[in-house]
């Protein structure tokens, strides 16, 4: 398996969080993984060109260097929908552009964690949507569940829309954004029941300023490596 594609119930739900874990705790335990955001809308300018947070989030999670434009290939700056983001740049988003910047990261390196941008159905371009593009890269998906009231619909229709790609969900991760979420336990546990792929773990909540960096390995990777 050269990656991974890691998707979400919606924007928002932790993908960026739960990718740069998933890469820590991949290099922690000796597999050179690094991290892709092949599209990316909202971005700040530097000397360098534009730069998007979860990009860079990868980058370092990483930790090692890496050609900013072969982890994002496309990056526009208005923070909005990326079919309309790419619209307005005037630019149209070419799976063929992100296989051949993916293929040259899996060069050199073991594994790429992709994140995708907001959840399964958003659009790219014309006929192109996150799915298109998981399905173009051939990769295996790992679904985010951003812990919240209505995450349950969200998920299951979620792997059902990846199921009818004809996509692998290989594992879905447990994300937990509201600290406050009402019968969490119980809620996971309907998840473990109804969703077919296994539960590669739980992220906990993280107040400002911590890391789990501390937290030895939050996710079980059996399955991903057994395929
Ligand atoms: N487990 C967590 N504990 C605390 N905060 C979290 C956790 N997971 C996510 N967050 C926060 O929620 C916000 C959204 O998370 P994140 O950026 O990872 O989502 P995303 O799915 O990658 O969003 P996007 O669709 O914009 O890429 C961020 O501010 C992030 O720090
Ligand atoms: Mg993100």
């Amino acid at each position: 398996m050269k990656g991974l594609f890691v998707t979400g119930t919606d924007t928002g739900c932790g993908k960026t969080e739960v990718s740069c874990a998933l890469l820590r705790q991949l290099r922690d335990s000796g597999v050179d993984a690094i991290g892709m955001k092949p599209v990316a809308s909202g971005a700040r300018q530097t000397a360098a060109g534009w730069r998007n947070e979860d990009a860079e989030a990868l980058i370092t999670a990483a930790g090692v260097g890496v050609d900013y434009p072969l982890v994002n290939p496309y990056v526009f700056e208005p923070a909005i929908a990326p079919h309309l983001a790419a619209q307005s740049a005037g630019v149209t988003i070419d799976p063929a552009v992100i296989q051949q910047a993916f293929r040259d990261l899996g060069r050199g390196h073991e594994l790429v964690v992709v994140e995708g941008v907001g959840g399964w159905r958003v659009p790219l371009a014309q006929g192109l949507d996150v799915a298109g593009l998981c399905m173009s890269l051939r990769l295996p998906v790992v679904l985010v569940v951003g812990m919240r009231l209505g995450c349950i619909n969200h998920a299951l229709l979620t792997a059902e829309a990846i199921a009818s790609n004809g996509a692998e969900l290989i594992g879905w991760v447990a994300n937990q954004v509201d600290p406050a979420m009402a019968c969490f336990d119980e809620n996971l546990e309907t998840l473990r029941e109804r969703l077919q792929a296994p539960c590669l773990g739980v992220l906990p909540y993280r107040s400002m300023g911590e890391t789990w960096r501390g937290n030895t390995a939050p996710f079980d990777l059996t399955a991903c490596f057994d395929t």
